[in-house]
């Protein structure tokens, strides 16, 4: 049986409220409003995902699916050098991927599952995970149908992570809460994907602004880890401190 791993995410605090950092066979799930940096996490362990074990890193490549196009190659590049990687070198182990409907986004598990039996990888990243379920299964009746193929999708997830011992990262967006007037205003503890997502997540984390470049992380709803917060920071070196 292959060895559990963690994946720095670029912050000692954040890695330590993790209990080292996000674990591999597992999910991890960060959700928050707009710019609460899921994204740059993501970003950042792209480039961790490839270190060597003894620096926090994954030794392994990366599959990246974008829904919302926000992949930013030149970013990675920034965020290589800082870890004294070379750019190009980890640009190229980043098997990047587009999808535009939930049917593209399922099509695309296949091909990573099949390139992770000829390489290794030790990170799959899903920005957002909800995205497309919430266009594709926008009308009122299709709410049960969409909690389905969403259980599947997670379940193909899981099974990736375990079979090939990767780290999943998914970002996920908040609901929109219909408050006073017609504004509807983004709850940021609220994660859309309802119980089928929160039961296949394994570690949740909440994400909120904090002064300037600072973000705070809480461990949301977890039976084994603790409801402290960190503080970390976003840089011109990804997440930092
Ligand atoms: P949505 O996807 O819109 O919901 O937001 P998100 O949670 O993914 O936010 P994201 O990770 O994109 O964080 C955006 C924040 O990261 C910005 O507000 C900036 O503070 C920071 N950021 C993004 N790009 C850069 C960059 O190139 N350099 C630096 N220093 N900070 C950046
Ligand atoms: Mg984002």
């Amino acid at each position: 049986r292959q060895m559990v791993f963690r994946l720095s995410t670029g912050s000692s605090a954040l890695d330590t409220l993790l209990g080292g950092g996000i674990e591999s066979m597992s999910i991890t799930e960060a959700f928050g409003e707009f710019r609460s940096g899921k994204t740059q996490i993501g970003l950042t362990l792209c480039v961790t995902a490839q270190l060597p074990k003894t620096q926090g890193g994954g030794e392994g490549k990366v599959a990246y699916i974008d829904t919302e196009g926000t992949f930013r190659p030149d970013r990675i590049a920034q965020i290589a050098t800082r870890f004294q990687a070379n750019p190009e070198e980890v640009l190229e182990n980043i098997l990047y991927a587009r999808a535009y409907t939930v049917e593209h986004q399922f099509q695309l598990l296949t091909l990573i599952a099949a390139k992770m039996t000829e390489e290794p990888f030790s990170l799959l990243i899903v920005d957002s995970i909800m995205a497309l379920f919430r266009v594709d299964y926008s009308g009122r009746g299709e709410l049960s149908e969409r909690q389905q193929v969403l259980g599947k999708m997670l379940s193909r997830i899981m099974k990736i992570a375990e079979q090939f011992n990767v780290a999943v990262y998914l970002t996920n967006q908040v609901m929109a809460d219909p408050g006073g007037g017609a504004s509807f205003v983004p709850d940021p503890k609220k994660p859309v994907g309802g119980h089928v997502l929160a039961h296949a997540s394994t570690t949740r984390l909440y994400l909120r602004k904090g002064r300037g470049e600072q973000r705070v992380c809480k461990i949301f709803d977890s039976p084994c880890l603790p409801e402290a917060e960190a503080t970390f920071q976003i840089g011109l070196g990804g997440v930092e401190e």
